[in-house]
């Protein structure tokens, strides 16, 4: 059965899969998320997402209806009901269905949904030549560590990289560039490593924290610390982590050329590595 969802304890086809009008997560985007991925049929960092889908339930005061165990369960019978080689994986849990009113409703189930699908990655072509991004002023709200459902600015950034002919927009508050709309910000300043540390102005990506760990492995000096706009101007390479993006690199901002205006080594070097770390993890070496 290709595309499939779990909705509220039931197995459907994806299409035929809804929720009541009277969701929260429909009326105020009341609930959070996660997206995941499989490798080798196999979730990549499945604890981790599942880790910080519950501290995201927590911080909105959200109990899922399942247990982390049962949440894993789920997510490897989705996996392996699709029938793909790679299946991408949302996991969306909101406060439930209520009659509209702001405040909380007494008593009241979650909803979660759980959807799988095919897999499909950034062309290869992209990834060599790198991509070109646009800087937007942050206009969210202040605790961007939890993954709520509440993405209007981010839809927002990323329509206008779109629009301007750039593949991601970086968002920048009070002249610090946190992270993209839908992706983690590193650069290569001074022969370091530099990424935005972690607080409520990012979301920590389960990659970033992976390429992270690699560079610390790979002996490269790393450091988490505040980047401007003219940082990144002047960085010799920019790239950003995610997900499905992986690590990809940058090589304009804003019409600026990064560096040589091509991939540069370290991101190179740091990408082979994160193929290889995927490879070993997934019992593929
Ligand atoms: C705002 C934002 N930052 C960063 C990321 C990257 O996180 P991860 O590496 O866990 O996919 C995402 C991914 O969805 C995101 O939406």
């Amino acid at each position: 059965m290709p595309n499939v969802a779990y909705v509220n304890g039931k197995w459907v086809a994806l299409q035929s899969a809804t929720i009541s009008v009277e969701d929260r997560g429909f009326q105020f985007g009341d609930g959070v998320y996660e997206v995941m991925r499989t490798y080798y049929g196999q979730v990549f960092h499945l604890t981790g997402h599942i880790e910080r889908l519950l501290e995201s339930a927590d911080q909105v005061q959200i109990r899922p209806r399942e247990t982390p165990g049962q949440i894993q369960k789920i997510i490897e019978a989705g996996c392996k009901k699709t029938g793909y080689k790679e299946t991408k994986i949302y996991v969306q849990i909101t406060r439930g269905i209520a009659p509209r009113l702001h405040s909380f409703p007494k008593n009241n189930r979650p909803t979660s949904v759980y959807t799988f699908r095919e897999m499909t990655v950034i062309p290869q072509k992209t990834r060599s030549q790198g991509v070109s991004v646009i800087s937007v002023e942050d206009i969210r709200w202040g605790r961007c560590h939890v993954k709520s459902l509440n993405l209007l600015p981010n839809v927002l950034a990323r329509e206008q990289a779109l629009q301007s002919g750039a593949y991601e927009a970086l968002f920048v508050r009070n002249g610090w560039v946190w992270e993209g709309a839908g992706s983690n910000l590193f650069a290569i300043l001074d022969q370091q490593i530099v990424t935005p540390p972690k607080g409520p102005f990012l979301l920590s990506g389960i990659t970033r924290e992976q390429v992270i760990q690699l560079g610390q492995k790979m002996g490269m000096p790393l450091r988490e610390a505040e980047i401007s706009l003219e940082d990144i101007y002047r960085a010799d390479e920019v790239f950003l982590t995610g997900t499905t993006i992986e690590i990809l690199p940058v090589v304009r901002v804003n019409g600026r050329k990064i560096g040589t205006g091509k991939p540069g080594k370290i991101t190179q070097r740091l990408s082979s590595a994160f193929e290889e770390e995927v490879r070993v993890l997934h019992g593929h070496p």
